[in-house]
């Protein structure tokens, strides 16, 4: 198959109807689209990523209206959230309405859905006017794409078109909060914070999973390695001067070790490859450049990655935990 690069809008919708899948940028990562009430559209999707069925699909809407067309019985605290968060990185599960396609919720009762507040994708969404399955539009296990390159490089071949929308704006998925139980529960940290949530609405549940990988995941998508980059990645809880001892003992067994760090910290340590994410004192930045520095060390020649690790409170906590995800929570603490 021959991925087209798309300009036109049009042209994209166009294709979403033909139950052809298109990657487009959101405001977190780029995803990868489908109509959601084919079959055979979702069913590209799951082929394309290589994605295990059991994971379900974010659905995304352009239009409030589209809302009651994929989710029933909707309870007054995410109207509460949708007034104030959408268009906006927040998913909410809510139980779904007969129509969409199973392949999208994996067989569950409910259904997350979300709007987008990228210019692109909301008028993309508003162009098909159809319920849109997507994931981000990377091969499974992959760090998500924050760029049309690195979507091109996923998924070249495997899919219709890319519209390329530049880099994407927060660099880490959507929140996803479910809000089928009594009080609800934020099944994945993202875009939207818990604190920003919990000024809203108040005190909400989390599930510990994502901190902790022995206990049952409740989002099915949490029990899956993500993001890795080939060389595996530890997490380094500690000073600089501890890191660089691990450093140096693992190059001392002729391993070549890769470093992420931040801007500041560029020149602190002694080490094969040392790349920066980001400021430290602007997590937003660490969020917007983590995927494509963890998909940047697959370019260089390392046996193993060290990481720093971040400050877990607001987007940090999002950021945390898709380091954790890619190290297999793999974490050393001085
Ligand atoms: O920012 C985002 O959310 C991006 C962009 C493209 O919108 N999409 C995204 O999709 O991250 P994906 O498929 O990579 O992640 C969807 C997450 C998974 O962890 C999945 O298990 C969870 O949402 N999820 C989807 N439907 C669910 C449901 N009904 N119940 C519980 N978790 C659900
Ligand atoms: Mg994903």
């Amino acid at each position: 198959m021959k991925t087209k690069n798309i300009t036109d809008i049009r042209e994209a919708a166009n294709l979403l109807q033909k139950e052809e899948v298109v990657a487009f940028p959101t405001e977190t990562v780029y995803g990868l689209g489908a109509n959601a009430r084919s079959d055979e559209a979702v069913a590209k999707i799951f082929a394309a990523k290589g994605r295990p069925s059991d994971n379900p699909l974010i659905v995304h809407i352009g239009a409030l209206e589209q809302l009651e067309t994929v989710a029933s019985n909707i309870p007054d605290v995410a109207q509460t959230l949708i007034h104030h968060f959408w268009p906006g990185p927040l998913t909410i599960v809510l139980l779904k309405k007969e129509g969409l396609s199973d392949l999208v919720t994996a067989g569950l009762e409910t259904v997350g859905v979300r709007m987008p507040s990228h210019p692109v994708a909301l008028q993309l969404l508003k162009e098909t006017q159809l319920p849109i399955a997507a994931p981000s539009a990377n091969v499974s296990g992959r760090p998500s794409p924050t760029t049309g390159k690195h979507v091109a490089e996923d998924l070249n071949g495997k899919i219709s078109g890319i519209v390329d929308g530049g880099p994407t704006g927060i660099g880490v998925e959507s929140t996803v909060i479910d809000c089928t139980t009594a009080i609800p529960v934020i099944l994945r940290p993202g875009g939207v914070t818990r604190e920003q949530i919990e000024a809203v609405i108040g005190t909400v549940q989390f599930d510990g999973s994502f901190k902790n990988s022995k206990e049952a995941p409740k989002s099915p998508g949490m029990k899956y390695t993500h993001y890795a980059p080939n060389a595996p990645l530890t997490i380094v809880k500690g000073s600089q001067a501890f890191l660089q001892n691990l450093i140096n003992e693992q190059r001392m067994k002729g391993n070549k070790v890769g470093v992420l760090t931040t801007e500041e910290n560029l020149e602190a340590y002694e080490a094969d490859v040392v790349l920066g994410c980001g400021k430290k004192v602007d997590i937003l930045s660490i969020a917007q450049n983590l995927y494509g520095v963890l998909r940047s060390f697959n370019e260089y020649d390392v046996n193993l990655i060290y990481s720093e690790s971040f400050i877990d409170l607001g987007l940090g906590l999002a950021v945390m935990n898709r380091l954790l995800k890619a190290s297999g929570y793999r974490i050393i603490e001085e």
